[in-house]
């Protein structure tokens, strides 16, 4: 038998795009969409898969629990996990961007109140433009916080942008592009290589 590769895809619509992406590529996996398992495994295609919360995926590459994961450069960004990043997968495109009510005018007398699941990122950015912040961290439906009056604005992920429409909130200002990005475990990439070198090979060909 070859060298089982362990990989982590991130639970959702991002998700069954990678594993889609790999099973293109010969790392098909039966019945990965059945029911509520949450490992599958192909002796034959040698690898194992691991459906997990989308943030997770890089502490369990980080530790070694998973050879390669997928998820996106936006959680890179935020937890800045010790991993190498092999590759841009091209999907999963969207935007770091603030959002704020229409109409919306900043008033640099006062902190300005971000909501926001992304406060690495949020933090970075306004000390790039040099703007005191009062950050407010929340976990989801952060689009709610500004129309509440919790927050001045939000930095959030913006793809089609029908949650910010939807919640009469626009893009005041754009941060980042993100995509999705395979990452891989720093001594699993050494003692694996080549069964990695060949995965990517055979992702780079079925592309
Ligand atoms: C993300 C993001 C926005 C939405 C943007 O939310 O936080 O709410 O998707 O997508 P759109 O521009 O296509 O409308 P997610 O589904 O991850 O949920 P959560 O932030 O509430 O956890």
């Amino acid at each position: 038998m070859g060298t089982m590769i362990n990989v982590a895809l991130p639970k959702g619509r991002l998700g069954e795009k990678v594993y889609k992406m790999f099973e293109a590529a010969g790392y098909g996996c039966p019945d990965i969409f059945e029911g509520r398992k949450l490992i599958f495994e192909s002796k034959d295609a040698c690898v194992r898969y691991f459906w997990v919360k989308p943030s997770d995926v890089p502490i369990y590459v980080e530790r070694g629990a998973a050879d390669i994961g997928a998820c996106g450069k936006d959680i890179l960004l935020e937890y800045d996990p010790n991993v190498y990043e092999l590759k841009d997968l091209g999907i999963g495109k969207c935007r770091m961007v603030v959002a704020a009510p229409k109409g919306f005018s900043d008033d640099s007398e006062y902190p300005l109140r971000v909501a926001t699941k992304f406060v690495n990122i949020a933090q970075d950015y306004y000390a790039s433009v040099g703007r005191d912040i009062d950050i407010i961290k929340l976990n989801g439906s952060i689009e709610i916080a500004p129309i509440l009056g919790l927050s001045d604005v939000i930095v959030d992920i913006v793809e089609t942008g029908t949650t910010l429409k939807e919640n009469n909130l626009v893009v005041y200002e754009e941060i980042m592009d993100i995509s999705a990005r395979l990452i891989a475990n720093r001594s699993g990439y050494n003692f694996k290589s080549a069964a990695v070198s060949e995965l990517l090979g055979r992702l780079q060909e079925a592309q």
